[in-house]
């Protein structure tokens, strides 16, 4: 099982200590395999606001060469951990650069059925606001299971309150990777999914046109879905069709 972790500090300061914590409780996990991606060292230009990801496809985005590998690795992993520290009460640059790269996936949600972590560090405030916020998107790109571990680090080193709750959410963590089962997608997913699949024929939306032709049915994994949240997925798809 492939696991990968995106750091968006542009250091190994705090929040690389609260993951490599992680990665100690994670360990005894059968064949997991974790790579580390440090995004300081990935240059990935600011995002130009193109719209090429959100209307082409992202195959047509201006930072491709940077953005492809890392797509194709996120999309090969079972278990993504992305980490953040806090600045001015919210993610780092670095992370909301590389999630702006990403969000042609509000469209067209491709990372189904992955289980994933969010790691945010600050020295006061703003950790589970910031650790929400990632867990949001994450979800709005079709992941189900977000754990997510906040820390206010606010001593040079973890105090036990700290180490209590990494050991918690660890745990929980680890539990999930363990279970073989993916959660059903939730009311929100299935109907954001449906709005779009009404709107694949807008003017300029290409790439959703074409996504939505693969993938017309109620979402993904049928099995997946909640009997009540497919009639009103259905129901909204027709409405925003008409
Ligand atoms: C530019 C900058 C902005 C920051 N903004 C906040 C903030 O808004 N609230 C806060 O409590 N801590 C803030 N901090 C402190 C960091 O969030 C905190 O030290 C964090 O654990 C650093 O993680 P790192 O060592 O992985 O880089 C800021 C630090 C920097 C460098």
């Amino acid at each position: 099982m492939r696991c990968l972790v995106i750091h968006g500090s542009p250091r190994r300061g705090n929040t690389y200590d609260v993951l490599e914590k992680v990665i100690l409780k994670l360990k005894d996990i059968e064949n997991l395999d974790i790579e580390i991606i440090e995004l300081r060292k990935e240059n990935i230009p600011l995002c130009i606001g193109c719209f090429n990801c959100i209307l082409k496809g992202e195959d047509r985005c201006p930072h491709r060469n940077n953005m492809e590998s890392l797509i194709k690795k996120i999309n090969e992993a079972e278990v993504l951990i992305f980490t953040s520290p806090v600045y001015s009460m919210q993610i780092s640059g670095l992370m909301k650069n590389f999630i702006d790269h990403l969000s042609f996936n509000f469209h067209r949600p491709k990372f189904i059925g992955k289980k994933a972590l969010v790691i945010t560090t600050t020295a006061g405030a703003g950790h589970k606001n910031s650790a929400n916020y990632l867990r949001d998107v994450l979800k709005y790109h079709g992941i189900t299971e977000v754990i997510t571990l906040p820390i206010a680090y606010r001593a040079s080193t973890l105090n036990d309150k700290n180490l209590k709750l990494i050991d918690k959410q660890s745990g929980k963590f680890k539990s999930i990777i363990e279970n073989k089962n993916i959660k059903n997608a939730s009311f929100k997913q299935v109907m954001l999914y449906n709005f779009w699949r009404g709107m694949d024929k807008s003017e300029g939306m290409e790439a959703d046109e074409k996504f939505y032709l693969e993938n017309n049915r109620v979402y993904y994994d049928e099995s997946k879905v909640n009997f009540i949240y497919k009639i009103f997925g259905n129901l909204a798809y027709k409405i925003i069709k008409k």
